[in-house]
This record gives C-alpha cells, sequence and structure tokens, in this order.
C-alpha cells in the first residue's frame, strides 16, 4: 500500500514529518496512516508540475492519447486491488467500488480519444483583410482538490481531460480516502505518465495547503468537487489571483415521480438515484415529489425497496449499503430525520441511526414531509427519502427549483413530451427521464446556480482544461 506523498515521480514523507490517520467507516477502526504534505509540499509539487507540464504539452497529442489509453487498461488491470482500497477506506459495498473503477478508468479512455480532437478554427475576418485563427493552449499547472465520496473517480475525472489537453495536475484528495489516490498516482506512472506530470499530496491543513498551492505563479487554474460552502471560499481564493476555476458542487435534487409514470420503474429509478454509492453522492435525489394519486403507492413500494437494503461493511457481499464516511455524517443524517419528524413526517422503514462499531444509518423513507423542513433544503448525504405529495404541477415545479442548488434532477411519467416539458423547466444541469442513472464520461456533468461552474466529462470537459488563444494573422 503506497502511504508516502508523490511530488515530481518520487515517493517523499511529508516536510513536516506528520501522518495522516485513515479509518475504515464500517468499523471506526484505524486501518493506516499516510504521510501528510504541508503547504511547502504544495509549493514543490506545483514546482516539479511546472517543469514537467512544459515537456508533456510538447507531447505530440497522438502519444499522449496513447499514455491516456494505457491508464485505462491499466486501472482496469488493477480494479479488484484499487476496489478493496476503496472498501477499507470509504466503506462503499465492494460492487460499487468495482463499478467505480470502471467509471475512473472510463475517462481516460473517453479522453484518450478527445486528445487528438483539440480543434480550432480559422476564418476571414468580415473586414476581408485578416484571418481569425482560434486554438486551444493547455492552461498550465492545475491544483485539484477532490472529495472523499468516490475516491477514485472524482480524481480522473480531472486528470483525464488535463492531461490530454497538455496540463500538470496537483492533486489533494480527501483526507478520508487518500490511499486510493495515492496508488493511482503510482498506477498513472506505471502506464506511462511522465515523472511530475501527476502529483498527489494528501494534507491535514487543506487551508494553508491550498493557499501555498495557489499562491505559486505557475497555477493556472483550480478543479474542485466538493461542497458548494467550501466551493465559495475557495473561488474567494482564486479571485486574488484570478484563477480559472472548474466547480462541481452541491445537490439537491429532486426526484418527480407522475401519477402516469410506471411506479416499478419509478421505484428502481428512485433506488438508483437515492443509492447509489451508498446515497453519498451530489446527484443523489434528495427530495421526492409524488403526484397524489401515485404516491401511496410509490411510498408503499419504496419503503419495501429500502427496508430491503441490508447494510454493514462493503466487505460483505450480500450488502448494498455501507456506512457513512464518520460519525458527524450520522449525526447531521439524525438531525435532519429528526426534525422532518417533529414537524409530521411519518416514517414509513427506518428512521434511525444503527448502533454499534461504525457509522451507519438505516435506508430510510419518510411520507408526508412538510415543505420546507430542513431535510427538503439541505443535502442529506445519507440513505433517507423524504416524499411529497403534489397535484398541482407548476406549484410543484416551482418548489423542485426552490433552491440554489441546481445539479441533479430526475422525472418518472408515462408520457414523455409531458415528461421533456418538465426537464426543460428544471433548473437543473442534468436531468434523468425515466432514469435513475446518468453519469457517464461521455455526457457533461455539471450544475447550474450554485451546484457549480463548468463541466467535466464529454467533449466539452476537455475545454475547461484549455485557454483560447486569438491569433490575427495576414499574409
Ligand atoms: C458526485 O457525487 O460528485 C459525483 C457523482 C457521479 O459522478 O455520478
Amino acid at each position: 500500500m503506497q502511504d508516502q506523498i508523490l511530488i515530481g515521480g518520487k515517493w517523499l514523507d511529508g516536510a513536516g514529518g506528520d501522518r495522516i490517520s485513515v479509518t475504515d467507516p464500517a468499523t471506526g477502526k484505524e486501518v493506516a496512516t499516510v504521510a501528510a504534505g504541508t503547504p511547502a509540499d504544495a509549493t514543490a509539487a506545483v514546482d516539479a508540475a511546472a517543469i514537467a507540464q512544459k515537456q508533456w504539452a510538447q507531447t505530440p497529442p497522438r502519444e499522449r492519447a496513447e499514455i491516456l489509453r494505457n491508464c485505462w487498461s491499466t486501472l482496469l488491470a488493477h480494479s479488484d486491488e484499487l476496489a478493496e482500497i476503496i472498501v477499507r477506506e470509504h466503506g462503499k459495498p465492494l460492487a460499487d467500488a468495482k463499478g467505480e473503477i470502471a467509471y475512473a478508468a472510463e475517462f481516460f479512455r473517453w479522453n484518450s480519444e478527445e486528445a487528438v480532437r483539440i480543434h480550432g478554427s480559422i476564418g476571414t475576418a468580415p473586414a476581408g483583410n485578416n484571418k481569425i485563427i482560434v486554438r486551444h493552449p493547455p492552461v498550465g499547472v492545475v491544483v485539484m482538490v477532490t472529495p472523499w465520496n468516490f475516491p477514485a473517480a472524482m480524481i480522473t475525472r480531472k486528470v483525464a481531460p488535463a492531461l490530454a489537453a497538455g496540463n500538470a495536475a496537483v492533486i489533494k484528495p480527501a483526507k478520508e480516502t487518500p490511499l486510493t489516490a495515492l496508488r493511482i498516482g503510482e498506477l498513472l506512472h506505471e502506464a506511462g505518465v511522465p515523472a511530475g506530470v501527476v502529483n498527489v499530496v494528501p494534507t491535514l491543513t487543506a487551508g494553508s495547503w491550498f493557499e501555498a498551492a495557489t499562491a505559486h505563479d505557475a497555477t493556472r487554474m483550480v478543479s474542485f468537487t466538493g461542497s458548494t460552502e467550501v466551493g465559495r471560499v475557495l473561488l474567494k481564493r482564486c479571485a486574488d489571483r484570478v484563477l480559472k476555476v472548474a466547480m462541481e458542487l452541491g445537490g439537491n435534487a429532486p426526484f418527480i415521480v407522475f401519477n402516469d409514470a410506471d411506479v416499478d420503474a419509478a421505484v428502481e429509478g428512485a433506488m438508483t438515484a437515492k443509492m447509489r454509492h451508498s446515497a453519498e453522492t451530489c446527484t443523489a435525489a434528495n427530495r421526492f415529489f409524488a403526484e397524489s394519486e401515485i404516491a401511496d403507492a410509490f411510498t408503499a413500494k419504496l419503503a419495501k425497496a429500502m427496508g430491503a437494503i441490508k447494510t454493514g461493511s462493503g466487505f460483505d457481499e450480500s450488502v448494498t449499503c455501507g456506512p457513512l464516511i464518520n460519525a458527524d455524517a450520522v449525526l447531521t443524517v439524525t438531525a435532519l430525520v429528526d426534525e422532518a419528524v417533529n414537524s409530521g413526517a411519518q416514517v414509513a422503514v427506518g428512521g434511525s441511526a444503527i448502533a454499534g462499531s461504525g457509522f451507519f444509518y438505516e435506508p430510510t423513507v419518510l411520507g408526508n414531509v412538510a415543505e420546507g423542513s430542513a431535510i427538503t433544503t439541505q443535502e442529506i448525504f445519507g440513505p433517507v427519502a423524504p416524499i411529497i405529495s403534489f397535484t398541482d404541477t407548476d406549484a410543484m415545479i416551482d418548489q423542485a427549483n426552490d433552491t440554489e442548488m441546481g445539479l441533479a434532477a430526475y422525472v418518472y411519467s408515462g408520457d414523455i413530451g409531458r415528461g421533456l416539458n418538465v426537464c426543460e423547466r428544471l433548473e437543473s444541469g442534468m436531468v434523468g427521464l425515466n432514469r435513475g442513472a446518468m453519469s457517464d464520461p461521455a455526457a457533461p456533468f455539471g450544475g447550474m446556480k450554485q451546484s457549480g461552474l463548468g463541466r467535466e466529462g464529454a467533449s466539452e470537459g476537455i475545454y475547461e482544461f484549455c485557454e483560447t488563444q486569438y491569433i490575427a494573422a495576414s499574409w
């Protein structure tokens, strides 16, 4: 297991000698310690990235593409090992962890295909006296701050397009899940990524680490996935140096079920939208709006499906929901459910934290949830489905849009025209129509409003890591 930081292709102990304690959330016990990077290490990582990036940007796109494709096959070849690391430090079920590695690796395959298709343009100026040439060089050094909920995929979703475009990366993985990040750093080198192009520096001092990394003259961009609250703080810091930013922030996804929906399909989609990766995704369905005639059937069937979930260690193959990430997460979910119940919500199933070791909460369905309860306005990040019944579609859409978050939304209807019409009225960057899952490296992932800036994946994703240069030319 790799437990040192990666700077300029070398494995090092952090300059301060501190170690990060990594905990298995299924037991609450330490499973490893990892060297903790300091602000000086962040500076050293940007130094190394700045040197390596110059050469990497000169590497022909086809060569970069082939290295990225090697990264894809190398990660897949180590899928079992990486998935076990994820389960150990994150807790999600092994099958989900393997799914995450396939998803994570796919960003390399997709971007290996995009690396040779970064197109500019050439045209004649309207006055006819010069040409307008537009090209897209890489940004340079990109600082990446990644979350714990997808310890592999949230790294590769940034690194793959950044490298494809000719950038170098300095990654600060979440302190909860550094082991996956370090092993990925190691495997990318084995796959042919040159020393210094990818640097991985976990830390215990996120604020001063980030200050140092972004104060460095060579840093030109920050790409962050995490909460809107932290995103705002990072944006302010980036403003001081006018850094380019890409932000994937919080969500509060509505999941809307109309009377004409196939209720079994809606429940199946709801289970995916809510419970994927132990209910700890930014795209997780956070509020369920069920039209009045279908609300009882939907609630009963969803409660049955949620009640059948087995929680426990991700290494147990019969488990489909792992622990929450830490004790604070259990307290947050408990407070949200308790407040909703005190305001009149009915517990259809679950409703409590699970006593014993580890950080578990029962899969829970709440019916009759009052509009405006904290559970409908805050991101739950836990296995709880609050259901609100509605009769007036316009009022429901206003309610669904009554949030500063606009990442994901889901619509179930048997009438595709009606469904599409509602999709268009939702203020969300991504909408699943009769689908509970939509994440795909080939699609643009990102949010509207305070859910983020920019898009990851698809053909747009690579341009986030590019500048635009225009050359006015006469010949
Ligand atoms: C996230 O939770 O931030 C990412 C979810 C996904 O990629 O599906």
